[in-house]
């Protein structure tokens, strides 16, 4: 049976987000990046994935979403400005005009995209978040899609009481990695790169490869356990979340009991709303206080 391969997702961070008191006459013109007790609430997190582009408000102090996800499909070519056309229509579908945080399936630093190996070649270098913000008018901050989820899941999920080191790897049509350090992301992490059987772990153990090469659970997780052996080998993690399509429980069932680690071992909860989640609180972690995320005309982020 063919099954579809999830890859939209995954999952995310850690200190309280405090901004400074609002003068009680502000009024916001969009759908709500601001609320009562000073504090910015809503951000718009959008989630691109090999197959869906989603997005929704966040209220990224409880992870909440605050209206239902909107999902587009990605387009075939997946190119930067084909993709930047998605994101634009999903922003006008919240109206939105305030901060938006945003993930992709590649390493981002300092707003450029520095990888491509399951997006188009034409994502090298982009400049990923000046791209979106000109295209939304929005200020726009991207993290790394597993990054996000990874976020998510310490955050608010599975993740919120788990010290010291801890991975979290989203499985889908790669591997994506997110480490923590008590709470804390260290970014940029490309774990699902690491050698395996002569190349990308991801080639060998992602949820893609085990649909393509008609894998049976059971030889799905024999691979992946040399995967966490891997790991285990070169880290000592005290925990390790598993999210992606692979962490949905019904499939979970049918592949935990042959897996063992030295780590803890959980399951990400969020898997469909983490990317989107993490992106949100990321971007409201990182924008500086008093930034509302609205672009004014002369293209200067407004600020209250
Ligand atoms: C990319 C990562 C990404 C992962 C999951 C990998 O191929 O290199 O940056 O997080 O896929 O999408």
């Amino acid at each position: 049976m063919i099954e579809s391969v999830e890859t939209d997702s995954y999952h995310l961070l850690i200190r309280n987000i405090r901004l400074p008191a609002l003068p009680g006459s502000l009024k916001t013109t969009n759908l709500a990046s601001i609320e009562k007790n000073g504090t910015t609430l809503e951000v718009l997190g959008i989630d691109i994935g090999g197959t869906g582009i989603k997005g929704a408000p966040v209220n990224i102090q409880t992870g909440q979403l605050m209206a239902e996800r909107f999902r587009l499909p990605t387009p075939e070519d997946a190119t930067p400005s084909s993709i930047a056309d998605v994101v634009l229509e999903i922003v006008q579908h919240f109206k939105w005009k305030g901060l938006i945080g945003c993930t992709v399936p590649a390493r981002v630093e300092h707003g450029l995209v520095r990888t491509a190996t399951n997006i188009h070649a034409l994502w090298l270098d982009t400049p990923v978040e000046k791209l979106l913000s000109e295209k939304t008018n929005c200020k726009v901050t991207v993290i790394n899609d597993a990054d996000a989820a990874g976020i998510a899941s310490v955050k608010f999920g599975e993740g919120l009481k788990s010290q010291g080191l801890v991975f979290f790897f989203t499985v889908g049509t790669g591997i994506g990695s997110a480490m923590f350090y008590n709470q804390v992301l260290i970014p940029g992490t490309e774990l699902g790169h690491l050698r395996l059987k002569g190349d990308a772990a991801e080639l060998y153990v992602s949820d893609r490869t085990r649909v393509n090469e008609g894998l049976s659970w059971k030889r799905w997780a024999s691979r992946f356990q040399k995967y966490l052996d891997r790991i285990e080998f070169l880290f000592a993690p005290d925990t390790i979340i598993i999210g992606g399509g692979v962490s949905r429980p019904a499939k979970v069932a049918l592949y935990s009991k042959y897996l063992s680690t030295r780590a803890t071992l959980l399951y990400a909860s969020l898997e469909n709303e983490a990317g989107i989640i993490g992106a949100a609180c990321f971007a409201g972690e990182t924008s500086e206080a008093g930034e509302t995320g609205e672009m004014s005309e002369t293209g200067e982020i407004a600020t209250f």
